[in-house]
């Protein structure tokens, strides 16, 4: 089995073990795609939430905050285009029966040249030493330059197809690149079609006057619909930001990996609207400030990259995904969209009603124009967690599992172990635990031999141990160790919460930004 699945599989199994994440309604054997959050897992998620929330809305004094409902009125999705062209291309194999989506087929390909010219110039690098000038050899090296063009020509493509809806020739391109099902190595292929990937359901009682509606896609069209509300109540001046936060509702052909593509999910997404003609500019200031925010929490520069759209979504002029480094290679972690005027006027049209900005400065109506980010919060807690989890030698030899989680994020921020069970060590370690639960989330642990409680948070990802010992009962001192570095301080019980705020303030962290 190749290692990188080994890495994921037990990505998963950490998770369930240590209460972080379980299959949903396990015992009626799971449903597939469908996860739920356990006792940490929801501490995590909402930690990463609040830390999405501050830097968006918090540090910025043009971004407000809103939370819309789920259901919306039905004609929200027409206007917004989901009804038409909310699809993924599907491809069904023939001999196994098993169901792709065309596109991730292609893209999958196209990656794969794209490993092995990596793999050329990792090669030439190791040749040639500091000799070496990557910019000249990836542009002159015929086997690099060969696959890259390919690999563009390739996305070019498929991107043109399914922008002209044209199914015949994504399929044709699928077979000429002998693409096979990677599963079972099959080539027989069905016809490409199109598929609608929202959930319906229905609102009313009874069956002959229920109303059709749709479990949002995606929480955006929330804040469309409330631009003026907010604009209005809120007294904003263009340029300014609504964000929210919220579940989403897909119907994936292919939900997979884990919490990388579920049918439930949770969207972090902000809109931000600008002047007509600004868009660009704005794109690429927040391309470039929600990358920082990913890089504040120190999991790997080299974790990141941007991936410029071909294939433009509906609404969209210019689209970018900040790809992240998963346990299965690099794949979308947020987008960045300029969505044009595409969804205020399409809402305008539809309702009737004027959705526009008086610009004072240029006395002026308009509709604005759109930057939006978007972050799936289940994909950015795959990316901290599967990052975070490592397998360590120590010095003597041993072993030890260690959830290096950005402590601003860890769900429990220190533990409180008394040394023995006896002589009034719980009494005090609970008194401490007393006074951090203002602040922090602390857990208390008394059971087994301390070295086994170490390795426990270790695995938990909890960022500081506190031991209380009989020195703590002669002069209010306590041992405090670190998770990462294991290292252990002597320090006074009173120093404990500027300790551990140091560590775990967002202030400290978003600084990095
Ligand atoms: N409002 C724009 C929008 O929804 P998107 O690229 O379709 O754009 C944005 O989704 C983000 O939502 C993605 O970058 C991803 O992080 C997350 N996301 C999308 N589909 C998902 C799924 N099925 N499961 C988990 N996260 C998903």
């Amino acid at each position: 089995m190749a290692k990188q699945e080994d890495i994921f599989k037990n990505v998963i199994s950490h998770a369930k073990e240590y209460g972080y994440i379980f299959p949903s309604s396990e015992i009626y054997d799971g449903l597939s795609a469908v996860y739920d959050y356990g006792q940490n897992g929801a501490e995590l998620k909402k930690n990463i939430r609040e830390y999405w929330w501050k830097a968006m809305v918090q540090m910025h004094e043009n971004i407000v905050g809103i939370d819309a409902a789920i259901f919306m009125h039905p004609t929200t999705w027409k206007a917004s285009g989901h009804v038409d062209a909310f699809n993924d291309p599907l491809i069904d194999n023939k001999d196994s029966k098993k169901r792709y989506r065309a596109d991730v087929l292609i893209e999958d390909y196209a990656e794969k040249l794209n490993i092995k010219a990596q793999k050329e110039i990792e090669k030439a690098q190791k040749r040639f030493g500091e000799a070496f000038n990557e910019e000249e050899f990836v542009t002159t090296n015929e086997r690099v330059v060969g696959y890259l063009s390919k690999r563009e020509e390739i996305l070019k493509r498929m991107g043109h197809s399914l922008e002209t809806e044209n199914l015949a020739d994504v399929k044709a391109l699928i077979e000429e690149l002998e693409i096979a099902d990677p599963d079972t190595g099959s080539k027989n292929w069905t016809e490409v079609r199109q598929f609608n990937l929202m959930f319906g359901t229905k609102l009313g009682a009874e069956a002959a006057h229920a109303m059709d509606l749709y479990l949002r896609p995606e929480t955006a069209q929330g804040i469309f619909v409330n631009f003026l509300n907010v604009q209005k109540t809120g007294r904003m001046k263009i340029p300014f930001g609504i964000a929210q936060t919220g579940k989403a509702f897909r119907n994936e052909i292919v939900a997979r990996q884990f919490i990388f593509r579920m049918r439930e999910f949770e969207q972090m997404e902000m809109q931000f609207f600008v002047r007509p003609g600004d868009e660009m500019k704005w794109y690429e200031y927040w391309k470039e400030t929600r990358l920082k925010w990913h890089m504040s929490l120190g999991l790997g520069k080299e974790n990141y990259r941007f991936h410029d759209h071909d294939k433009l979504a509906h609404y969209a002029n210019a689209a970018a995904d900040i790809e992240f480094n998963f346990p299965f290679g690099f794949k979308e972690l947020e987008g960045i969209h300029s969505r044009t005027d595409f969804d205020l006027k399409a809402h305008e049209e539809h309702s009737g009603k004027k959705l526009q900005f008086f610009d004072t400065e240029l006395n002026q109506n308009y509709v604005p124009y759109v930057v939006e980010t978007s972050v799936g919060l289940d994909r950015m807690f795959l990316a901290v967690f599967a990052s975070s989890l490592k397998e360590e030698t120590l010095e003597d030899g041993s072993e030890r599992t260690v959830l290096s989680l950005p402590a601003v994020l860890a769900p429990t921020k220190a533990a409180v172990l008394p040394l023995v069970k006896k002589d009034g060590l719980p009494e005090v370690a609970r008194e401490i635990i007393e006074d951090l639960k203002w602040d922090f989330n602390v857990a208390y642990d008394e059971k087994d031999a301390v070295g086994r409680r170490y390795r426990r948070q270790d695995a938990l990802g909890t960022p500081f141990c506190i031991t209380v010992d009989h020195q703590t009962l002669e002069d209010q001192t306590v041992t405090i160790r670190h998770r990462d570095s294991m290292k252990q301080d002597r320090v006074a019980i009173s120093e404990l919460r500027g300790i551990i705020n140091e560590e775990v303030s967002v202030r400290k962290w978003l600084m990095k930004m």
